[in-house]
């Protein structure tokens, strides 16, 4: 540390990343998140050029020629691809460098990881992070950021409840003193959700979907509860038997038909999270609600289905989307009050001396 480190350190364009399965986020220090795009990379096989990065790349997923790959890198939650995700996380770090002087010092960066993911998974993060060019990193568990985020009494001895719903992964963490008591991570979240759209469509009406149709169609008529005043839709896909384009029209209720089942696995992890937390914890559970945050959160009345089947108050945070990313931001603008909060480090010395 010392004057060196201080001195740069006014002018580092630190960064807290969200680098999520479906979106990755970067908040800037005194500037606030100025990505957000599109986990997706276009990879041009011939030669292993990036033809493509975010939302541009994500145009292209089913749309390719045989020699282009558009795909994800990350898989409910955690790196499959890790050349693909140094790469892109090496994009958004450079477009955040382009803007500012040259001259400046490699950032700190501040980012999320899931609960519960291997020490080789963790240490994947950092390795890309450090070769994308940062300088030195923190881990953060993403319930934890997003708690942060969504302006939970984290650090107070009060017990907190969040359930981030995102693509790949669902988290639910209670939490207290700065420390997670009790939590649950499973591979059920919002990719999940578009799969069970796709297997109904194929069920009942023999149409096959794309990934993105069946996405869109959960984020236009997409709900938790049934309604006797249905949304409906178009969707749109090849007929299985023959061959041809089909169009089918679907309504709210079969979607949530779709998706009952994913929704009820979220829901019986949740009662089984309270199930193991510690009584008085529970008590300021009851009391202060459950606060969900992610894309998932925006499932119309997914709030409401919660508070029938556990019986305590729920919250959606504001703009649940960037929850996370506004917790790696409020704990890089305050490093030395929340380092308490951060995960251990794999390198033991980039953090505790
Ligand atoms: N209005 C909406 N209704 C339902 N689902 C939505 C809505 N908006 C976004 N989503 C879903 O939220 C998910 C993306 O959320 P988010 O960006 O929080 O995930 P992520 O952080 O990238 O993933 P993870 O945390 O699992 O790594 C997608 O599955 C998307 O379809
Ligand atoms: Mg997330």
């Amino acid at each position: 540390m010392g004057i060196f480190n201080n001195f740069f350190g006014k002018f580092s364009r630190d960064m807290g990343i969200d680098l999520g399965t479906a979106n990755t986020l970067v908040y800037v220090k005194d500037k606030g998140i100025i990505i957000n795009e599109p986990s997706v990379v276009a990879v041009n096989t011939r030669n292993d050029q990036i033809l493509a990065v975010g939302e541009e790349a994500q145009k292209m997923i089913g749309k390719t020629p045989a020699h282009i790959v558009a795909s994800r890198p990350l898989v409910d939650g955690v790196i499959s691809d890790f050349e693909i995700t140094e790469k892109m996380l090496k994009y958004f770090i450079d477009k955040v460098h382009r803007e500012s002087f040259s001259i400046l010092p490699r950032p700190r960066i501040v980012i999320g990881i899931p609960l519960g993911v291997t020490e080789v998974e963790r240490k994947a993060v950092e390795d890309a992070c450090l070769s994308a060019g940062a300088r030195e990193v923190f881990l953060i568990e993403e319930p934890m950021a997003a708690a942060i985020g969504a302006r939970m009494p984290i650090q107070e001895a009060t017990g907190s409840m969040v359930v981030d719903i995102g693509g790949g992964t669902t988290e639910i963490a209670v939490i207290s003193l700065g420390g997670v008591i009790t939590w649950k991570s499973i591979r059920i979240a919002g990719d999940e959700l578009d799969k069970n759209i796709i297997q109904y469509a194929r069920d009942h009406f023999n149409l096959l979907l794309g990934d993105r149709t069946a996405e869109v169609i959960k984020l236009k008529i997409g709900s938790a509860f049934s309604s006797e005043d249905p949304l409906t839709t178009t969707m749109r896909g090849r007929d299985l038997i023959t061959g041809l384009p089909k169009e089918v029209e679907v309504n709210s209720n079969h979607v949530r038909e779709a998706i009952s089942r994913s929704l009820r696995q979220i829901i019986e992890n949740i009662k089984s999270t309270i199930e193991i937390t510690p009584p008085e914890l529970v008590a300021d559970i009851f009391e202060r609600g459950i606060v969900l945050t992610g894309g998932g959160a925006l499932l119309n009345n997914l709030d409401k289905l919660i508070n029938r089947e556990t019986k305590i108050p729920v919250h959606i945070t504001d703009d649940p989307l960037t929850a996370v990313a506004r917790g790696t931001g409020i704990v890089l603008d305050d490093l030395e009050a929340l380092k308490e909060v951060l995960a251990d480090s794999v390198d033991a010395n980039t953090f505790k001396n």
